[in-house]
């Protein structure tokens, strides 16, 4: 299989299993709502991330599927309030209008707090010998010291000026932590050593924050029609971004140089790796 084939065939076993997720507790509105934010596309990177890690490492996709979907339930919360009126404010989400004002917005608070104890429902159902490690890695990555730590800081010092080391403080949080802890639990999954777990944590920060910088770039750059989201946020509402630290050229410079990194760090995987790695460059050309 070519990487294309590779990550479709990753993306369509994460749709399915999220497809499959029992959610018939959910009075209504919730689980429509839940589902809606869940369901409604998404690349499935932290997906694939968690299934393409357990495979570098010789283990089977099928014990990492469960976390595979944790991470994109934990991934659409973060979403559906990132976009709230009293966060960013974002009407369009996927190509789709957001959680909120489809739902309003407190049925789209109760749909992420919803998709993230749902997640750790699912990690718990495991019984996988490692599961309550992997778990313990997303807990970690989504909360008051990753990606909660870095949405904080994001909103809360909006209109300051921007240095480059608090900004990297956000990107670290509010994205490479949820980019980071896929790899790890796929990585502890298949009963990676420390050696591999390390470079998997390297090549995971190293991803996350070139994707970050890519966003804050396609922010400005992006087309609408293809991103799915609206753009020209961020410097409207005086967010702390990588180009406006730097400029565009060199946050261009630096996403690739983060990139170069993320390949670097995944030397001891060998050609076992060879899908992350393609999977990392992409990441540098995407439109979406
Ligand atoms: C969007 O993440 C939020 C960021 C961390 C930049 P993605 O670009 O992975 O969003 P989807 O899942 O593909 O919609
Ligand atoms: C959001 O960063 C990261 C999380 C949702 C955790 P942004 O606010 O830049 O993401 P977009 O641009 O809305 O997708
Ligand atoms: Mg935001
Ligand atoms: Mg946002
Ligand atoms: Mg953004």
């Amino acid at each position: 299989m070519n990487f294309d084939q590779q990550l479709t065939a990753y993306k369509n076993q994460v749709e399915a299993a999220l497809n499959a997720l029992p959610m018939e507790n959910a009075p209504e509105p919730l689980k429509s709502a839940m589902r809606y934010s869940l369901l409604s596309g998404g690349k499935r990177l932290r997906g694939c991330l968690t299934l393409a890690a357990c495979e570098a490492a010789g283990g089977n996709t099928a014990d990492a599927l469960p976390f595979a979907c944790a991470v994109e339930m934990i991934h659409a919360y973060s979403l559906i309030h990132d976009d709230l009126p009293a966060m960013d404010n974002d009407t369009l989400r996927r190509g789709k209008p957001t959680n909120h004002v489809v739902y309003g917005e407190a049925v789209a608070i109760l749909a992420g707090d919803g998709l993230l104890t749902h997640a750790f429902e699912v990690m718990a159902a495991s019984r996988h010998p490692m599961a309550f490690r992997a778990l313990g890695e997303l807990a970690r990555a989504a909360g008051i010291g990753g990606m909660l730590r870095g949405q904080t800081l994001d909103v809360t010092l909006e209109g300051t000026v921007p240095d480059i080391s608090t900004v990297r403080d956000i990107h670290l949080g509010k994205t490479a932590a949820l980019l980071t802890a896929p790899v790890a639990a796929g990585l502890i999954l298949a009963g990676a050593d420390e050696t591999l777990l390390c470079a998997g944590r390297a090549y995971g920060t190293h991803l996350g924050l070139a994707f970050q910088i890519v966003d804050d770039l396609l922010d400005i750059e992006g087309d609408v029609a293809l991103l799915g989201k609206s753009t020209g946020k961020d410097i409207q509402e005086g967010k702390l971004t990588w180009p406006a630290c730097v400029g565009v050229p060199q946050a261009r410079k630096d996403a690739e140089s983060h990139i170069a990194a993320a390949v670097e760090a995944l030397a001891p995987f060998g050609e076992k790796a060879d899908f992350l790695r393609a999977l990392a460059r992409a990441t540098l050309h995407r439109v979406q």
